[in-house]
């Protein structure tokens, strides 16, 4: 470092400069900022792009991983990416009919994999009596170890647009689950962690509109920001 430092100054001295040291440090600085930013994104670039995946049935020592809006779009092609590596399925959704048929198509796909069905419907008043369906149907199921919480709705229209049932559909189908998924799940994913020494992990599924301040998804978009800073904490 000191050598560079002299060399620096040297060049710096030939090149007629006054406050030789000061440009030097700026230079000094300089290089440690494009080196250190150029470093971080190689590590980026190669975690993303280039470095294999983890064997995540070998880490998490398989198990039940539980879905929420698992019939459709995000939530179906995350619990068919946990099939295909053999864990285990707890898909919940609003329709049975539906969940049965990615049941069925599971199992011609994936074989001997185990796969349960929780029919509820998050779009209801957040009250202990209206959740206890719910949480009387996980507490039947052991051996969960990953929590994937994906359900959410996007609504695209500006504030003065929305009626208030939808504004209350999507404070409730975006925090409500979100929120209580985590309290109901993690004493048993605590338990398995502890005590059997298995990792757990629980996901919850924001999106790139919790950045943008877009006022045809403010309410949508605040509703992500809460998912974000609470997995945060
Ligand atoms: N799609 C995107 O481009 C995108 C981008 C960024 C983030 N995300 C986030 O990713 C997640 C999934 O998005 P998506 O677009 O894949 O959603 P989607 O296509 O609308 O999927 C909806 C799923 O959720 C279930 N569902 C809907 N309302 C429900 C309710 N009230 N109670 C229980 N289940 C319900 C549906 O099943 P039933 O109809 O059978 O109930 C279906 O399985 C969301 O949190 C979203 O914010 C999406």
């Amino acid at each position: 470092m000191e050598d560079i430092h002299k060399t620096l100054k040297h060049s710096l001295e030939s090149l007629g400069q006054k406050h030789t040291h000061l440009m030097a440090a700026f230079c000094l600085y300089g290089a440690y900022t494009v080196g250190s930013t150029a470093l971080s994104w190689s590590w980026r670039l190669f975690k993303t792009f280039l470095r294999p995946g983890r064997n995540l049935f070998k880490r998490y020592q398989g198990g039940y991983v539980l879905v929420t809006g698992a019939t459709f779009g995000l939530g179906l092609e995350y619990a068919r990416q946990f099939a295909d590596k053999g864990f285990n399925l707890v898909l919940v959704a609003r329709n049975q009919e539906k969940l049965d048929g990615v049941k069925r198509k599971f199992k011609e796909e994936f074989g001997d994999i185990d796969i349960k069905l929780i029919v509820f419907n998050f779009d209801k008043p957040y009250t202990a009596e209206g959740y206890q369906p719910l949480k009387d149907a996980l507490d039947q199921i052991e051996d969960i170890s990953v929590l994937l919480n994906n359900v959410g709705v996007f609504k695209a229209d500006y504030f003065k647009e929305l009626d208030f049932g939808m504004i209350k559909t999507i404070l409730q189908v975006n925090l409500v689950p979100q929120t209580i998924m985590p309290k109901f799940l993690l004493p048993k994913l605590l338990e398995r962690s502890k005590e059997q020494g298995k990792r757990t992990v629980i996901i919850n599924i924001s999106s790139v509109i919790h950045y943008a301040r877009r006022k045809c998804s403010s309410v949508c978009s605040a509703t992500k920001c809460l998912v974000r800073l609470f997995q945060m904490c």
